[in-house]
């Protein structure tokens, strides 16, 4: 095992324990296959250069046929052969899907929806987080899974469940309901005190006792809101409990084997709050798929960036994504050619020391039989399986890259999953703001700038960068707003949007105008929201159009400025764009929603006023996108042609690494990535 600088575990290699290299391989469902074909496929996965598998993930019903019957040796068969193939194991719990026997016997492990439907067997992830009895289930299996495997030669790692939440983080049932009182309790301490953080004179529900508590399950009109906000970091933490008990479990067994779970940073995945999680695994793992439009890749790259900062700037396992086509989009398109290095290598040059897909080889029979896979239908002659050996001998000769950590930009997006469920709850102005689309687009901005940002957890360290954009920053606790007020302080340069420092931990408004928590540090004061109506714009006097939301803004500071003003629309004639510099730093707020295009014509402006400038030539920026890893020594810079046309990088200098698949010339053409090992300057 590799124990890293800030404590974080890495796989247990287990045949060559010391040698650096990248993970490379997929889930594996032997089980789904007579038993030939298993030979075919540990031939075939020497042949890719795979190296890992995650095995046994919905394996249950196999292992554990009966309540007390138990069939272990298909198991040990495929762990066998793995290992005998240089394959190691980073091997499931195998609780993800309780199997039919376990719901019939007990179907009140089923989850309950907030209209108070069943959620039946017949698919996956049919159980309650906080069901007593599948918890006793599910670590019984856990636990004889631990002591079976615990010390088998090709275990390199503990993968807890499975993308826990992915289909059951809401539950209304009964068992939920029972939990959230205890959770309600430990927060709030005495009824007067829940009473008093939900506001419940309102409306008439003030509760005289915890019994009376229930789940925001459906209601007559908008359950109380911050009722709905608590159920969701309850659910979040139900989950997480879960992820607990089942590690507790594994770390009293095989201590020295590392444990992970697979994160869902992608896309409108919102409810667990991983920045909340990541320190409960011994390595931070994630399942990334690339979704449609025209932001698909900068969407990618701004989920590995966040998943770099939740792994605290170390390496991570990207234990998902596809080779090609998926099965659970309206329409499932195929990657074009080289997509499938393009995305894997940008997880990497994110930091992901592990590239992994979902699955080995693609099922016959089955819910994901259309998803692609490293072996897909039409078998090992096809350009998927070339592709993927490709990017095999790529991750190979990579090697070097295999422990790197990022360098830390000089620019960060915070991400807040509190302002993010908070900021799109119901009966609020506008109910089509999107919180991670506007991080997204200041993501997309600072992309089209060729800036590097981190995308970073709203608890994470602050200090050290020069300009701080916290997006929809919706809910802002005294000492987060403290916090910031130290950071412009102290120099730094912070921008935030509409609906920001509006609510405190409780959802309550600070009061005296808007955006309360930040007035002052802003400069500004709100005295109401102007939302806009579907396909209502307003046009700024710098060129760029403003959708959903504008605010009529006063200047209450001296040193506050208008950057920008309304031409068109209620707030014709005040600020659209704030910015108050202070002896040392500045604030800034962005009052309307720009999108992509509209943040990259008002980005450089803020960027020259923090100072942060880009590091790439001016003929490549916009062009490339930008990741640094470093080892400490030498830098690795990870230059991805984001655009439809060839990037001409003959200006940055650096030795090329090697690899079929990386560019070695430099004419980058679109989604080539090239990789160059550079000594930093100083
Ligand atoms: C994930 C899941 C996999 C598979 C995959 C398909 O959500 O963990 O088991 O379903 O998606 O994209």
């Amino acid at each position: 095992m590799v124990e890293a600088e800030n404590g974080r575990r890495w796989l247990r290699w287990p045949s060559e324990p010391e040698r650096a290299r990248l993970a490379f391989g997929a889930d594996y469902n032997p089980e789904q296959w007579p038993r030939e074909v298993w030979d075919e496929d540990v031939r075939a996965m020497r042949a890719a250069g795979v190296n890992i598998v995650a095995l046994a993930i919905f394996s249950w019903a196999r292992i554990q046929p009966r309540e007390d019957v138990w069939d272990f040796d298909w198991l040990d068969e495929a762990m066998d052969l793995l290992h005998a193939h240089g394959v190691a194991v980073n091997l499931a719990t195998a609780t993800a899907s309780p199997p039919p026997w376990l719901t019939t016997k007990h179907p009140e492990i089923l989850p309950v929806d907030a209209d108070g439907h069943t959620v039946w067997p017949g698919a996956r992830q049919h159980w309650r987080p906080t069901s007593p009895v599948f918890r006793a289930h599910a670590l019984r299996l856990t636990r004889a899974l631990a002591e079976r495997y615990g010390s088998h030669p090709a275990l390199a790692a503990w993968h807890v469940s499975n993308e826990l939440g992915c289909h059951n983080v809401y539950d209304y049932s009964d068992d939920a309901a029972a939990a959230f009182r205890e959770w309600l309790r430990s927060r709030y301490g005495t009824v007067a005190e829940l009473n008093r953080a939900w506001a419940t004179t309102f409306w008439s529900q003030r509760y005289g006792d915890w019994a009376q508590i229930l789940p925001p399950r459906l209601a007559a009109s908008y359950p109380n809101p911050t009722q709905q906000l608590d159920f969701k970091r309850f659910s979040s933490d139900a989950l997480k409990d879960h992820l607990r008990a089942e590690s507790d479990i594994l770390r009293e067994l095989t201590p020295g084997i590392p444990i992970t779970t697979n994160f869902m940073v992608m896309g409108e995945t919102k409810g667990m709050n991983y920045a909340d999680w990541a320190g409960e695994v011994d390595f931070v793992s994630n399942d990334h798929y690339l979704l449609t439009g025209p932001q698909a890749q900068d969407e990618l790259s701004f989920s590995a960036n966040l998943t770099g900062s939740l792994a605290g700037g170390r390496p991570w396992y990207l234990m998902e994504h596809s080779t090609s086509a998926v099965n659970w989009q309206p329409v499932n398109l195929a990657k074009k050619p080289g997509g499938l290095a393009r995305d894997s290598l940008t997880h990497v040059a994110y930091g992901a020391d592990a590239v992994c897909f979902f699955q080995w080889r693609q099922s016959a029979g089955g819910a994901e039989k259309y998803h692609s896979a490293m072996v897909p239908h039409a078998g090992e002659d096809s350009d998927v399986f070339r592709s993927v050996t490709e990017l095999g001998a790529t991750l190979a000769a990579l090697a070097p890259i295999a422990g790197t950590v990022r360098r830390r930009a000089a620019a960060a997006i915070v991400f807040d999953w509190e302002s993010w469920w908070a900021g799109e709850l119901d009966s609020h102005p506008s109910s089509r703001l999107r919180y991670r689309q506007e991080a997204l687009d200041w993501y997309s901005a600072f992309l089209a700038a060729g800036v590097r940002a981190d995308v970073i957890g709203v608890a994470d360290d602050l200090t050290g960068y020069d300009l701080l954009v916290a997006p929809i920053l919706h809910v802002v606790p005294g000492e987060l707003a403290r916090r910031l007020e130290e950071y412009v302080a102290s120099g730094g340069h912070l921008v935030t949007t509409y609906f920001s420092g509006i609510v405190d931990e409780n959802d309550h408004v600070w009061l005296g105008g808007y955006p309360g928590a930040l007035r002052d540090l802003l400069g500004i004061r709100i005295e109401e929201f102007g939302p806009l109506l579907d396909g209502d714009t307003v046009d700024l006097d710098i060129g760029v159009t403003g959708t959903l939301w504008t605010d009529r803004i006063d200047l209450t500071d001296p040193a506050t400025e208008a950057l920008a003003v309304y031409k068109t629309g209620d707030h014709a004639g005040r600020p659209a764009i704030t910015l108050r510099r202070t002896p040392a730093g500045s604030a800034s707020y962005v009052s309307t929603r720009l999108g992509p295009d509209g943040l990259a014509a008002v980005l450089p402006d803020l960027l020259n006023v923090s100072g942060v400038a880009s590091e790439l030539p001016a003929e490549v920026r916009g062009l490339v996108d930008l990741a640094v890893r470093t080892d400490g020594t030498d830098d690795y810079w990870f230059l991805t042609n984001r655009g439809d046309h060839d990037a001409d990088l003959s200006a940055v200098s650096g030795d090329p690494l090697p690899g079929p698949s990386l560019a070695q010339h430099t004419t980058l053409t679109p989604g080539q990535v090239r990789i160059l090992r550079r000594r930093p300057a100083g």
